[in-house]
């Protein structure tokens, strides 16, 4: 967390070219991934994997990204990054072929932001004692990816410098571990970044940072991690889209994306697009709603899910998002949820939108369950704490009086919380569908899910203990 620096010479020493961040192994596919690095001088750094040389002809600043592609499926591959008159060499293993049904295991994590006690619990925005204890567990445990949904850091600024030391720091923690397989991070309301206005109130009046092409929370995201570039656009020609002409909202850009890994898929989501903070004042500054899935994100979902639905290879999907359907412990007053008060929506250029967050999360329900045989799992987080729950037909899912069309569901579904990635812990609650709660731990959990072919059975470890939390069969 000092960083580090290359030097060259006998004395008096010269700083050297260095890589400051990385090489990070992002978007592994059956025939290669993206490197990533960052270097704290521009440079024309190359990468030689199995005697052949990549680079990337439009780049020569210090932040880095090289495809590496024509490889062979499921075999170990050594890449040595060459930069100036250094090397550095790892290895990643690529993907099986596509549907091939080989057995794996990858694993699931949220929530990393600092917690109290100080030392590596509180580095400047991570927890990075109990992420870096997360990543030697998957690393144990020969996890081929770790997926990680949203507030790693604990973010909300509104000075460049200080969200991304945050975000390095975090990439520090998991970086002996991000040089062999993918870590692959979707945001959450922590990586919220911020336009702060000051009204005299405690916060001031909070919104999505703009211009929004150059410095929103999803741009500063999207500069910071490599994931595929497959999500929706914006929410630009949505009906609410007050100037169909220009180009008036945040960019998805790499917040939001699917990836496949042999016979699975998981489909990230951004519940914090276009986010403002206090939803109180949403009728004020207009915004979006913390785990509002806006119209042109859910038809996004809904193409990509029946997209996947057709795909032979694809056995199972997983979903996730870092705003669970159903809170259980910490956020019941948000959420998918908001004490049952569908009133709850964003607003566009002053106007409220059609559907409330009730009324939004039963589409998403609707897609995830009704729509769709192979969404096996939803993995949220927000709350700090392991929770895996069934929802089904018999779930107590409305408040009362509701007077808004229900939602009948044709099968059942997991919703697996596991924000316990070192945030300070949450509390469980009384809610109307907590006798569907099968599983609730304040422990730290690792989730990591074997697959054979179509079965996948979850295990849950503590990551500092290595205690072994629940073992179950998910189908
Ligand atoms: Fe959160």
């Amino acid at each position: 967390y000092d960083g580090r620096i290359n030097i060259r010479g006998k004395g008096p020493f010269q700083p050297d070219l260095t890589l400051t961040e990385g090489p990070f192994v992002n978007e592994l596919s059956a025939d290669g991934a993206v490197i990533s690095f960052e270097t704290n001088k521009p440079c024309m750094p190359q990468i030689t994997v199995d005697g052949k040389t990549y680079s990337n002809l439009k780049e020569n600043g210090t932040h880095h990204e090289i495809q590496i592609s024509g490889l062979e499926p499921g075999k170990q591959y050594a890449y040595t990054v060459k930069y100036g008159d250094n090397s550095e060499t790892y290895s990643f293993k690529t993907a099986p072929k596509e549907g091939s049904r080989t057995a794996f295991t990858f694993a699931y994590a949220s929530d990393s932001r600092k917690a109290t006690g100080g030392g590596e619990r509180d580095i400047y925005g991570v927890n990075a004692y109990v992420m870096k204890r997360m990543a030697v567990l998957a690393a144990k445990e020969n996890a081929v990816f770790m997926q990680f949904t949203g507030d790693l850091i604990n973010g909300y600024s509104s000075r460049i410098g200080q969200q991304r030391l945050e975000y390095v720091n975090w990439k520090h923690s998991v970086e002996p571990f991000w040089h062999y397989f993918p870590f692959v991070i979707a945001p959450g309301n922590h990586e919220a970044f911020l336009k702060v206005f000051d009204n005299g109130s405690r916060y001031g009046v909070s919104v999505d940072n703009f211009p929004f092409k150059k410095v929103s929370a999803e741009k500063v995201f999207s500069d910071e991690f490599v994931n595929p570039p497959n999500g929706p656009v914006s929410e630009d020609g949505a009906v609410y889209d007050p100037d169909k002409k220009k180009a008036d909202f945040p960019p998805y850009d790499e917040t939001a994306y699917y990836y496949i890994y042999d016979n699975i898929a998981v489909v990230a989501l951004n519940s914090n697009y276009w986010y403002t903070p206090n939803p109180h004042q949403i009728p004020l500054t207009g915004g979006n709603l913390h785990a509002y899935i806006m119209d042109n994100q859910l038809q996004w979902l809904k193409n990509t899910l029946a997209k996947l639905q057709k795909d032979d290879r694809i056995d199972h999907i997983f979903v996730t998002i870092h705003t669970p359907a159903f809170p259980n412990a910490g956020h019941s007053g948000d959420d998918m949820w908001y004490h049952g008060n569908n009133n709850m929506r964003p607003w566009v250029a002053g106007k409220p939108v059609e559907k409330g967050i009730i009324e939004r999360r039963d589409q998403f329900l609707n897609l995830l369950i009704n729509e769709n045989t192979k969404v096996l799992a939803l993995l949220c987080g927000d709350e700090h704490n392991y929770t895996r729950m069934l929802i089904n037909d018999s779930t107590p899912r409305y408040p009362k009086g509701y007077d808004k069309p229900k939602v009948a569901l044709k099968r059942h579904l997991w919703q697996i919380t596991n924000g316990s990635a070192g945030a300070p812990y949450y509390g469980q609650e009384k809610l109307p569908w907590s006798g569907f709660v099968k599983e609730y731990t304040t422990e730290h959990a690792l989730m990591l899910f074997d697959v054979k072919g179509k079965k996948v059975t979850l295990r849950v470890i503590n990551p500092d203990t290595f205690e072994k939390i629940e073992q179950v069969n998910l189908n």
